[in-house]
């Protein structure tokens, strides 16, 4: 079967993780041999990164290093994790990939998106077939995160006014790139979870 490779988006807390989780379920029941990853993390090397970026103060970084962090970690995922699955022929899903840097980073802090274009395409230069913009209200997002809250809580703590511009980059981008389709994550997961696998199946459909 083609190999797809396939993201999930969208500010924290807007259901990209239990959404990806029931995507791979579904792929497998159909048939499909699936590698389902996250970001930052999905190989040993980038779980390593992760903790760094997301435990600890939130000023313990500056957005400039963050990107060279989060680079470093999808470099090592790509390498170990995503381009061997796709050449198996499996889909990739994974939880977050190269967008959220160009938000989280990019826009969040400043204006960095050359910085950050210039960085993937240096050491990145894939993007995903399709990505799932998992949209949601910040404030919303915010409160599902917190009933969650664990030692990774870096960008949670950034606040609403960073996940509101957060959403606002998310669905700029989404309108300047074909490969998205922006879903309604503000309903009950199965509603989401249709429309997420609908979306799928009509891009395994196209290739
Ligand atoms: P993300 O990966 O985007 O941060 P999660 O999938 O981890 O989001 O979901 C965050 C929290 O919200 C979890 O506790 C999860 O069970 C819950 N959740 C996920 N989807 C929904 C939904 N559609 N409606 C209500 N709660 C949800
Ligand atoms: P994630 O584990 O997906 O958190 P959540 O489930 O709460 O959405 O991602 C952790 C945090 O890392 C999230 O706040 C977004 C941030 N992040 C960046 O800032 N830049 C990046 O490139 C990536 C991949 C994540």
């Amino acid at each position: 079967m083609a190999s797809v490779f396939i993201s999930f988006e969208g500010i924290d807390g807007s259901g990209k993780s239990t959404q990806a989780r029931r995507l791979a379920d579904e792929l497998r029941r159909l048939g499909h041999g699936v590698t389902l990853t996250r970001e930052p993390g999905g190989s040993a090397g980038a779980e390593d990164i992760r903790r760094l970026v997301l435990e600890g103060a939130g000023d313990r970084w500056s957005a400039e290093t963050e990107i060279l962090l989060f680079t470093a970690a999808r470099r090592d995922h790509l390498e170990k994790t995503i381009r061997p699955a796709l050449a198996r022929g499996d889909v990739v899903i994974t939880d977050r990939f190269a967008d959220s840097t160009r938000i989280f980073q990019g826009i969040t802090r400043g204006d960095l998106s050359a910085t950050v274009d210039t960085l993937h395409a240096l050491m990145i230069g894939v993007e995903p077939d399709l990505t799932l913009l998992i949209d949601l209200d910040p404030a919303a997002g915010l409160a599902r995160a917190a009933a969650r809250a664990g030692s990774e809580m870096r960008f949670e703590e950034m606040g609403l006014a960073f996940q509101t511009l957060a959403r606002a980059g998310f669905l700029a981008l989404a309108a300047r790139h074909a490969r998205f389709r922006v879903i309604d994550g503000a309903r009950a997961p199965d509603a989401v979870a249709a429309d997420v696998l609908r979306a799928t199946l009509a891009a395994l459909q196209a290739r």
